[in-house]
């Protein structure tokens, strides 16, 4: 079997963490969401990888390489635009060949690998294997509707009026008759040749598509509010461990990772919570939930249940940072200049949140 993981797309609810750098590169618990998704496929046995790519191609390369870090061999698939989900299938033709293959979202974090899935498939005669699970918005989703058998018989893109709670996760298997259903349906309301609509073609045309039900968490990481959310639970996931320097007078947690070079002095860290690599915590309170990224500085400041990216420095501050996604290079500081005034360099898109009276 082969895999194939679809990251391009522009990631606009993002904004404006995405402008310049591709949302499956922002990492969760310090790992760019992508890297996890390469090895969920690699942990299922698989080594022969495609990555479709966009705009952030360059970034994209620079970051995975060929995968020799993971003993994969990837090979990227250009998309000219993002033209939808089964568009990217429709110009993986040459890479698939006619194998099987596992199609995996580059934005979605799955709890407990994909390896009883891709067996599942493989020894089977299915023609394609959706991945299904429960959710309480299904109009955000691709929803399916089963019948009192538990077949598939419709498939909706974000449906106004779902027929189930039932959402397409974002990750699929297929055999070569995809490219065939992907040959024969036309472009959505939106512009997008959808999965949804070339996996429909394939059970009008007596294909098998059998939906697997998975139990544990799923998040698709399409708006920081989902990406906190991936952090936090993949954050109770990992296993602690202290490689950095930790001062007598710190506190530091049982379930937290002190990453190689990194520094916590005068501070207490709540696990789970994760620094990263040269990053420095002084005189500071890192809460629950918080994932701090490389050669970070946090000095007489607390965040909590919050993503910091690499090289972004916070410091002297009277009120606690909480559930906020912050981008690399940023400063935020108390200024000393009066008068005492709010002075900002926000990105298009930015988000801030200030308090009443402030
Ligand atoms: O996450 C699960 C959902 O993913 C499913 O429930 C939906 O049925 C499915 O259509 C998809 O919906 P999204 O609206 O979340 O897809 P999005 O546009 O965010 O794209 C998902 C990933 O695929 C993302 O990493 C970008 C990449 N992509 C997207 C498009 C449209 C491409 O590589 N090429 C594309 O043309």
């Amino acid at each position: 079997m082969k895999g194939l993981v679809l990251s391009g797309g522009k990631g606009t609810r993002l904004y404006p963490l995405t402008y310049t750098s591709a949302k499956q590169l922002i990492p969760v618990a310090n790992k760019p969401i992508l890297f996890r998704v390469i090895e969920c496929i690699r942990d299922a046995g698989i080594t022969e990888i495609g990555i479709v790519v966009g705009d952030t191609e360059q970034e994209i390369r620079r970051a995975v390489g060929r995968g020799d870090r993971w003993g994969v061999r990837i090979t990227y698939i250009r998309q000219e635009a993002p033209l939808g989900l089964a568009h990217a299938v429709k110009i993986s033709r040459d890479f698939i060949g006619d194998e099987r293959f596992v199609m995996f979202l580059g934005d979605n974090v799955i709890q407990g690998g994909i390896s009883n899935l891709i067996s599942e498939f493989a020894n089977s005669d299915y023609d394609c294997q959706i991945v299904l699970t429960h959710v309480d918005m299904p109009e955000q989703y691709g929803v399916a509707e089963l019948d009192e058998q538990g077949r598939v018989v419709r498939l909706v893109e974000k449906p106004k009026d779902p027929p189930s709670d039932l959402a397409l996760v974002g990750i699929y298997m297929f055999n070569h008759h995809i490219f065939e259903a992907v040959e024969h349906i036309t472009p959505s309301w939106r512009g997008e040749l959808e999965i949804t609509d070339a996996i429909q073609w394939l059970i009008e045309h007596n294909y098998t598509v059998h939906p697997y039900i998975h139990r544990g968490w799923w998040i698709d990481t399409g708006r920081p509010g989902d990406m906190l959310e991936a952090n936090s639970l993949v954050l109770e996931e990992l296993t602690p461990c202290i490689e950095g320097y930790v001062d007598r007078t710190s506190q530091v947690d049982s379930r937290v990772i002190i990453e190689k070079g990194a520094e916590v002095i005068n501070s207490v860290i709540r696990g789970p919570a994760i620094i990263g690599e040269h990053s420095r915590i002084i005189n500071a309170y890192i809460g629950p939930f918080t994932s701090i990224y490389h050669h970070v500085v946090i000095e007489n400041a607390e965040v909590s249940r919050s993503i910091v990216l690499e090289y972004s420095q916070i410091r002297d501050l009277d009120q606690r940072i909480e559930d906020s996604l912050i981008g690399r290079h940023v400063v935020i500081q108390r200024s000393p200049i009066r008068p005492r005034a709010y002075k900002f360099t926000l990105g298009d898109h930015s988000q801030l949140g200030l308090l009443g009276n402030g």
